[in-house]
């Protein structure tokens, strides 16, 4: 058992750990007030390669493994979350769903321009009425011959305005059940797609989180992707390798708060001596960071498992799981800590603990984490 990194691991996280202190805190406040999309960010995010990390450098990817994937997605969302969604969604769900599963065509065509930053990708699953009840996709797209015809309303969607390429999952044949959903490409200025108002958020401001509707679109027959009737599947495979880059994303975040609180409790001084050498805030601290560092093993088990080409649905849902719930301990720590200053935007740890509340929702709540771990438990 090895529990170091290597030199180029650590390389990785020290570049990814100088990007997010230069090129992201700057604006991190502003942009989360304001909900301004990080544009330049994400575009240098791209040239530095941190978009498409774990994709075959034959289609312009990193051909990194999921370690190194973690350790980036640490170092960033510990500065701005709403940027590490972005890579993550392009990453995870995006740039490894097509790797893994796309054919030579829809690589050179599609893969090539997302793992460079040169488009950006998104993942669209939830529906107004399906959001953890997958299987109840509404969204068809019925076989015509040479296209399908592409017809519903996607909720949620991360990356809604600004991906150029959007995986779509959606019911060929609904008498088929999620035997009968599959996945298609869908270029975003095809007749008929709509993007719906940008989403205000509670957290994650920053991220550009909108509604899609499609109304008779019509997507080539050969952006489908993998064999007809695979497209639950590929989202099930899909979002068990994203929760991984979710569950990085909670550890930063709760990182970034400890961090925060540390410097805040041998600074602030209060009966005496600095708040951290009262117990009562020690205490919390020492708490904080079991809680991070039991997440950390978690989410780097599961990248290891993913690395190994072992089974991670149990590992990933534990991992996704354990961090989100530490993300959101930590950070309602982490403003209890700095009191009336945690309160106010300046500090940062409220930012954090908004944006620790999307990590227990998105890419399956810790509820649907908890149903996939238990009936692993309980499967014969
Ligand atoms: N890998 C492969 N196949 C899988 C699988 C996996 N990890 N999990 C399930 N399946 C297969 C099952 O084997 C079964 O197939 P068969 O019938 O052929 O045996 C089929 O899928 C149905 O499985 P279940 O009966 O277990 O399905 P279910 O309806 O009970 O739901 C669920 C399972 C785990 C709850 C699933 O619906 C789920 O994960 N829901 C949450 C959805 C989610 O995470 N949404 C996030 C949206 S994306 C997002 O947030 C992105 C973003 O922008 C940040």
């Amino acid at each position: 058992m090895e529990f170091g990194f290597t030199e180029e691991h650590q390389m990785i996280k020290d570049a990814a750990r100088d990007f997010a202190k230069q090129e992201l805190l700057p604006g991190v406040l502003e942009r989360d007030e304001k909900g301004i999309f990080p544009t330049e960010q994400i575009k240098k995010m791209g040239e530095l390669g941190f978009l498409g990390m774990m994709a075959d450098p034959k289609y312009g990817g990193g051909g990194m493994d999921t370690i190194s994937y973690v350790l980036a997605m640490e170092e960033i969302s510990k500065i701005d979350a709403s940027a590490a969604v972005v890579m993550s969604v392009n990453n995870s769900l995006v740039c490894w769903g097509l790797d893994k599963f796309g054919n030579e065509a829809q690589k050179e065509k599609y893969l090539s321009k997302l793992t460079t930053g040169e488009a950006i990708g998104a993942f669209l699953l939830s529906e107004p009425e399906a959001g953890s009840d997958a299987t109840k996709q509404r969204t068809t797209a019925i076989d015509k011959g040479d296209y399908y015809l592409l017809n519903g309303t996607k909720n949620w969607i991360t990356n809604g305005s600004t991906a150029k390429y959007h995986i779509v999952i959606a019911h060929t044949d609904v008498d088929k059940g999620h035997h009968g959903i599959n996945a298609f490409i869908v270029e975003n200025d095809l007749e008929g797609f709509v993007v719906g108002p940008k989403e205000h958020k509670m957290g994650m401001r920053a991220s550009d989180t909108h509604s899609i509707m499609f109304t008779d679109v019509k997507v080539p027959k050969e952006n489908r992707i993998g064999a007809d009737g695979f497209g639950f599947s590929f989202a099930m495979q899909i979002l068990a390798g994203g929760r991984i880059g979710i569950a990085s994303q909670a550890l930063g975040i709760a990182q970034g708060a400890l961090d925060r609180s540390i410097q805040y409790a041998k600074e602030r001084k209060a009966f005496g001596k600095p708040i951290g050498y009262h117990q009562a805030i020690a205490f919390k601290l020492a708490d904080m960071e079991i809680e991070i560092e039991a997440s950390r093993l978690l989410i780097h088990k599961a990248a290891w498992l993913k690395d190994e080409h072992k089974d991670i649905n149990h590992a990933s849902a534990i991992a996704k799981y354990k961090a989100a719930e530490t993300a959101m301990k930590v950070t309602t720590e982490a403003v209890q800590i700095h009191g009336g200053y945690g309160y106010v935007h300046e500090y940062h740890v409220e930012r954090l603990m908004r944006e620790a509340k999307l990590t227990q929702i998105y890419e399956g709540t810790s509820e649907i984490q908890q149903i996939v771990i238990s009936r692993n438990l309980l499967k014969d």
